[in-house]
């Protein structure tokens, strides 16, 4: 058995209707899906006879993606949108009805991460921040959602463990991420009787591409660079697919981030100084009052280390 066809059958397996749905033949709209965790997203929904579109600022690296996934006999469409550019996502939703008939499945996965105190950071990076990772898939769900009611399909949310809790050296990522919950938690209730799928899945440290940046205080995209990780792309989205097949709520990944939502949950207090005391000794989070602390590198990050 060839690699692609290794690789369609997992993901078919990773679909099945005993999983709780299908997604063969079934249209998904994936942001920032030509890179990275998105593209793995891409990928599986490819291979199990999903009709894909992407969408990615870089469009040459977009196309360039696409004709890999077409050459594989995967149906997959690139469209060069920013999501921060609220015509150019209503063009998205648009050219994939267009092209495919249909819109069945939204994943809000475009994001970009940064690393800074809120005391250094620019006001003009917070917004920047709130933009990509928050209004952009608030902008994407405005104009897919006739759509995905007439289909009774489904919306996921590609969030992060900063989600759960505000982390130091982050708070523009983590607002921008902490709003996902409560947009997809009012979402999920006015959906209620609609028949669509809202889900968010709550991703951990991840393995990057090469080259891959993030933002620091002043809105410079610097590069990222971790070498330990707790997931693969790969399982990442593989949890994306069983969200949209099982049509689950919310989903946390790894045990770090299990066992982290439980200690946020039962001690708020304990784990915020817990945070705070990891941050100023670790140096890791930017100058704020008090972490002037000789450096203790964190586990699996440094100074770029980017977050979860
Ligand atoms: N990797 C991790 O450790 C980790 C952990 C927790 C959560 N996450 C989340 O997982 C998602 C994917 O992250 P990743 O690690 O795969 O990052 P990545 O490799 O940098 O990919 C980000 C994707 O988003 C796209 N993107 C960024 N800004 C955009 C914009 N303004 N408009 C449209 N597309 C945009 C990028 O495409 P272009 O460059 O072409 O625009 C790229 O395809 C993000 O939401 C991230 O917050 C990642």
């Amino acid at each position: 058995m060839s690699k692609s066809q290794r690789s369609s059958t997992a993901a078919r397996r990773e679909v099945s209707p005993r999983a709780g749905g299908r997604v063969q033949d079934r249209v998904v709209l994936i942001t920032g899906g030509g890179k990275g965790i998105g593209r793995e997203i891409a990928r599986l929904f490819g291979a199990a006879g999903a009709r894909v579109a992407i969408t990615g600022r870089d469009a040459e690296a977009l196309h360039r993606q696409a004709d890999e996934f077409c050459s594989l006999g995967y149906e997959v469409l690139a469209i060069p949108a920013d999501v921060t550019d609220r015509e150019a996502c209503r063009a998205a939703v648009a050219q994939t009805v267009a092209r495919f008939g249909r819109l069945d499945v939204l994943i809000n996965n475009a994001g970009m991460s940064m690393r800074g105190s809120f005391r250094e950071t620019s006001l003009e990076t917070f917004q920047t921040m709130m933009d990509i990772n928050f209004t952009g898939a608030v902008t994407m769900t405005h104009y897919a959602l006739d759509h995905l009611i007439a289909a009774k399909g489904s919306v996921v949310f590609v969030s992060s463990l900063v989600g759960l809790k505000g982390l130091p050296g982050v708070a523009p990522y983590s607002a921008a991420k902490m709003a996902l919950t409560a947009f997809s938690e009012s979402l999920r209730c006015e959906l209620w009787r609609s028949g669509v799928h809202v889900g968010v899945v709550y991703v951990s440290f991840t393995e990057n591409d090469p080259g891959k940046t993030m933002y620091d205080a002043q809105g410079n995209r610097v590069p990222l660079v971790r070498d330990r990780n707790s997931s693969t792309q790969e399982e990442v989205a593989r949890a994306v697919v069983r969200t949209v097949s099982r049509r689950r709520r919310a989903v946390v990944l790894t045990p770090l981030g299990k066992m982290a939502a439980l200690l946020y949950t039962l001690f708020p207090a304990l784990s915020e100084r817990l945070i705070a005391r990891f941050a100023a000794r670790s140096g890791m989070y930017g100058s704020t009052p008090g972490a002037e602390a000789p450096g203790v590198e964190a586990p699996g990050a440094d100074a770029n280390g980017g977050t979860p």
